[in-house]
């Protein structure tokens, strides 16, 4: 199995240097690939990001057959599956799919979009198992989805996504309430509204979606991939720990407001540059407390980076991760290289830094904490073995190449 061989600078000097750009963003890409089953004909896309996630929903969409089906053995593997639902059942008025499981950060259940199928008309049931054992549902609506008024009992972000897209094709007019806010739900929509469609109030808690009535779309702009937002924060992260001096290029700060808001508190310098910034490590750097919430709250996505920059902070920082209940699973690994980290309890961690850290053998929980991983290897002292890096591929590409480019020791084994 392959893994990434890092050895770090230690508590020595900060000894990255150089530039690096901000890759595509996965979760605004996912999204609108399946949207393109919303298009009479296939959609043009630019600058898709070479990540494992992006082919598994081409070979998803690539799987559906004639009659709106899905490969439920690909669909059940990731958890973005979920997304091509609503399309399918807009289409063909059926949809059957596999519950896309829980994951190691947390349960990660789907009733928004049961509930949702439901208001527009949709029957469930449920019509067997996967091979694994995954509950395979179906959702009919033969005479098509009709649209409702819908308030979403959580925010979510691609149930808000799925609903959008469900809503599309409807008979008549869809409120979407209580809606999540995140950039990515804006792509979707600038580019569903860029071809035909008339979205109002995405980036907002309430959205509204003219009901097209089985009419598809036909391509008109294509859809250009933004940056990362979170690829770009965890290398702040990295540049307030370990750079003498980064640039991070093609960076969209308006999206990062509550991480530059942190990173602030903590001390770190970061400057503007003509294409981006520049970040460097701090003689000091202050405890931050963070508590994760929907956009424009602080990112779960960046909270286990933020643990590492924790670790290092002169004093006790709080993290609070609000939103999955099984996201602070990096605990126990960052005490074993030497941090002290105190679980309060499952969504609550007390970090006490400064504490130098110490290379070790770890595997990659999710692909967010398996970038952290990294991180935390590239400023410990000796050398680090990090497997399941399958979860990394997932969300960053060529991250050790890129990584190798601004003097970072990791291999790829
Ligand atoms: N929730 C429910 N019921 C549902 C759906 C969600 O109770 O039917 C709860 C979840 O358990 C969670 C909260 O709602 O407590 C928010 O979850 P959300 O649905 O917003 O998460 P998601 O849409 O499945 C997306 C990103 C995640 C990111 C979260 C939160 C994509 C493809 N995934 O997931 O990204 O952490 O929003 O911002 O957009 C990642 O990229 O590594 C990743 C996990």
């Amino acid at each position: 199995m392959p893994a990434f061989l890092v050895k770090g600078g230690g508590a020595s000097a900060p000894y990255l240097e150089g530039e690096i750009t901000v890759g595509s963003s996965k979760n605004a890409a996912l999204p609108a690939l399946a949207a393109s089953l919303l298009f009479s004909e296939m959609p043009e896309y630019s600058g898709l990001p070479d990540i494992e996630d992006i082919k598994r929903m081409h070979e998803l969409i690539s799987s559906i057959d004639n009659e709106g089906k899905v490969d439920l053995e690909i669909a059940k593997r990731f958890r973005a599956s979920i997304l091509v639902v609503g399309p399918l059942l807009a289409r063909f008025g059926k949809s059957n799919f596999p519950h896309p499981g829980g994951c190691l950060i947390g349960a990660r259940p789907i009733d928004v979009f049961i509930n949702g199928w439901e208001a527009m008309g949709g029957k469930l049931s449920e019509s067997g198992k996967t091979e694994g054992g995954n509950l395979i549902y179906t959702v009919d609506a033969p005479s098509g989805l009709k649209g409702c008024d819908y308030t979403f009992k959580v925010q979510s972000v691609t149930g808000t996504e799925g609903m959008i897209m469900s809503a599309l094709l409807a008979n008549g007019d869809t409120t979407l309430r209580n809606c999540a806010m995140e950039p990515e739900i804006e792509h979707l929509a600038n580019f569903l509204n860029d071809n035909g469609a008339k979205i109002r109030g995405a980036g907002t808690t309430e959205i509204t979606i003219e009901g097209k009535n089985g009419r598809m779309l036909s391509p008109k702009k294509p859809f250009r991939a933004p940056s990362d937002r979170i690829e770009a924060g965890t290398f702040l992260i990295l540049g307030a720990l370990a750079a003498k001096s980064l640039e991070i290029k093609n960076i969209n700060k308006r999206e990062l407001a509550s991480l530059f808001a942190a990173l602030t508190e903590a001390g770190i310098e970061i400057a503007d540059t003509p294409n981006g910034v520049i970040v460097k490590k701090p003689k000091n750097i202050n405890p931050v407390n963070i508590k994760t919430k929907e956009y424009p709250g602080f990112a779960t996505d960046l909270q286990a980076p933020f643990s590492i920059l924790a670790t290092q902070a002169s004093g006790q920082s709080l993290i609070h991760e609000t939103i999955f209940e099984g996201r602070l699973s990096h605990a126990e690994d960052l005490n074993r290289m030497g941090a002290k980290v105190t679980l309060m309890d499952p969504h609550r961690a007390l970090i006490t830094g400064p504490t130098p850290l110490y290379g070790r053998e770890l595997q990659s929980p999710d692909l967010r904490a398996g970038l952290a991983y990294v991180i935390a290897a590239l400023i410990a002292e000796g050398e680090s073995k990090i497997g399941n890096i399958y979860q990394i591929d997932r969300g960053y590409a060529k991250i050790d190449a890129r990584l190798r480019a601004i003097g970072a020791n990791i291999e790829r084994i």
